[in-house]
């Protein structure tokens, strides 16, 4: 069953029915051409006279704006009088939320700097990307021989919740349907921030995006010599199985619907809640919180729980969102949840968006084998990052783990410190831009046609998102809105793995959970002789 939701962060915009493909001259056609062909000689006079009102009247509400944008630049009357590309400048460029627009003619502002009258190109680069960027090139090989047609992302539709396309560096989206929560709003957000970060970089594209957690796109329906192209389908979490391509989350931008706020402000408290308790002060046991009821695996892990007559050293507690939300989220602090020296991740239905919030905790994470990945976990290594936790067997590889730890001290505080590390630098919001830059970049290299505004989408900007906005949604949006362009470009992409370089890194993968794999068994049979 497919319900045409529409577009519901938008309702002044759909009432109006804008965005339907005119583009900026078809608007000008419209609205000021066509009335003056239409005049006659004396009212030509008129109709002069009301457009240079209507330009005065423009003029004055821009410039209502621009105070906050040179707070603080000494020459700002000055620039304020002369060319727009002053008004602009690359130091001080700022781009306000423009409300004005949307709120009166309900379009999107016409004066977003889509490319930057300075060469983006001269500013300096932040050097090299994190490693784990190394898989976009890998998530696309399926495509690299091929490319990308239209025919294969008209397949992709069967799922998705949205059409995003990108042209001359705006964004037209067409919903098909509304996704759980506010998913599709966030992530939609974040691409909206990306265009802000990096304006007139991004190339022209087209995607499909499906927020529903499973991956779909089968890579066996697709190995065969006669196979169709597989279709191009972004979400937020993908597995060996499966060829879907990783998407940032929506949770960098805020998570409403569980009051956990955008990733820029969350990593930074989470930095401070590491320091209230040195790991040697942290209860030596191992932390879970979670929604037990989304997969069978963490009614399982629930069974570690200590009891009266067992220990396996877990200390586990079900997340009840129910009363959460009615205690005002008193309980799920993320911040002051680094009280224990280990602390363990679990997937749910499928990938789970706390892995980051875990394991920015200067704690052990101890991850349960997982079976899914998402765009930035294929960089973490076991023994290195976290401690690998048998599935099958939860319990004991539990007890074993934290043994292991209370009696290996310093290096399990080196795997704490290399896990919170990795979040904060590897995962910092500049590299999640960059990471969105670089996969839509390479994505866009790809396509075999040259993307249109499609019939049935409309425009989208911050604005037509955030103006209408109210409560939670509304003041994550003012958070995590990108308001001027970046001052670097986006770091540099490193090449493809080779594939004896790929084999490297999934041999010392595999090797070190072999290693965890042996001395846990050596434990337990030790500990039966006695
Ligand atoms: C635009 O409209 C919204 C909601 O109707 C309102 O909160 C906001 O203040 C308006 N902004 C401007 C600049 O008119
Ligand atoms: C696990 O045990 C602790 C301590 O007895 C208890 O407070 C907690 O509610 C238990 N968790 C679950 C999910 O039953
Ligand atoms: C357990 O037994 C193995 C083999 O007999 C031995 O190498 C190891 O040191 C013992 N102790 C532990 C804690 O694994």
């Amino acid at each position: 069953m497919r319900e045409n939701s529409g577009n519901v962060w938008s309702p002044l915009q759909r009432n109006l029915g804008f965005g339907h493909g005119s583009g900026q001259f078809g608007h000008f056609r419209e609205v000021i051409w066509r009335p003056f062909m239409k005049l006659s000689a004396r009212s030509y006079g008129l109709y002069a006279l009301f457009l240079l009102l209507l330009v005065g009247a423009f003029v004055c509400t821009r410039m209502l704006d621009y105070p906050t944008i040179f707070a603080g630049s000494a020459s700002s009357a000055e620039k304020l009088s002369t060319s727009k590309s002053q008004i602009y400048p690359q130091k001080t460029q700022t781009i306000p939320l423009n409300c004005n627009a949307i709120n009166h003619t309900g379009t999107c502002p016409r004066d977003y700097p889509t490319t930057p009258k300075n060469d983006p190109d001269n500013r300096p680069s932040p050097g090299t990307c994190p490693d784990y960027f190394r898989w976009i090139h890998e998530d696309l090989r399926p495509w690299a021989h091929t490319g990308i047609t239209r025919d294969a992302i008209e397949r992709a539709k069967k799922t998705a919740n949205f059409r995003l396309v990108i042209v001359n560096g705006k964004a037209y989206v067409e919903t098909f349907e509304k996704s759980f929560q506010t998913r599709d709003v966030f992530t939609l957000w974040g691409i909206l921030q990306l265009l802000r970060r990096y304006p007139g970089k991004l190339p022209d594209l087209e995607m499909m995006f499906d927020c529903v957690d499973w991956p779909v796109i089968k890579s066996t329906d697709y190995n065969g010599p006669d196979s169709p192209v597989p279709p191009p389908l972004f979400r937020y979490c993908g597995n060996d199985d499966s060829l879907d391509l990783v998407f940032p989350d929506w949770s960098f931008w805020g998570w409403i619907e569980t009051n956990i706020k955008p990733w820029e402000a969350l990593s930074k408290d989470l930095k401070e809640g590491n320091k209230r308790l040195n790991w040697m002060e942290r209860e030596p046991y191992a932390y879970w919180k979670g929604n037990p009821i989304v997969a069978e695996t963490r009614q399982d892990l629930l069974k570690c729980n200590v009891s009266e007559n067992q220990d396996w050293n877990a200390r586990l507690y079900a997340q009840d969102w129910g009363r959460e939300v009615q205690e005002g989220y008193k309980k799920s602090n993320l911040a002051s949840q680094c009280i224990h020296r280990y602390k363990i991740y679990i997937e749910g239905s499928a990938w789970s968006v706390s892995e980051k919030y875990i394991l920015a905790c200067d704690s052990v994470t101890l991850i349960v084998t997982p079976h899914y990945y998402d765009f930035f976990t294929r960089g973490l290594m076991p023994m290195q990052h976290y401690w690998p936790v048998k599935e099958d067997d939860k319990c004991k590889s539990i007890k074993f783990s934290v043994n292991w730890g209370n009696n290996h001290k310093k290096k399990a505080i080196a795997i704490g410190k290399a896990a919170s590390d990795f979040i904060q630098e590897e995962l910092k919001m500049d590299y999640v831009y960059d990471y969105m830059f670089h996969l839509l970049n390479q994505y866009s290299k790809l396509l075999k046609f040259k993307p249109t505004i499609p019939q049935k989408a409309t425009e989208l900007c911050s604005e037509t998102m955030a103006c209408q906005a109210e409560g939670l949604q509304k003041k994550f949006m003012m958070d995590s809105l990108v308001t001027s362009p970046a001052e670097t470009s986006p770091c540099t992409l490193p090449p493809p793995y080779d594939p004896p370089s790929l084999n490297a890194v999934l041999r010392r993968k595999e090797n070190s959970m072999r290693k965890v794999e042996l001395w846990e068994k050596n434990y337990w049979d030790n500990h039966s002789k006695q």
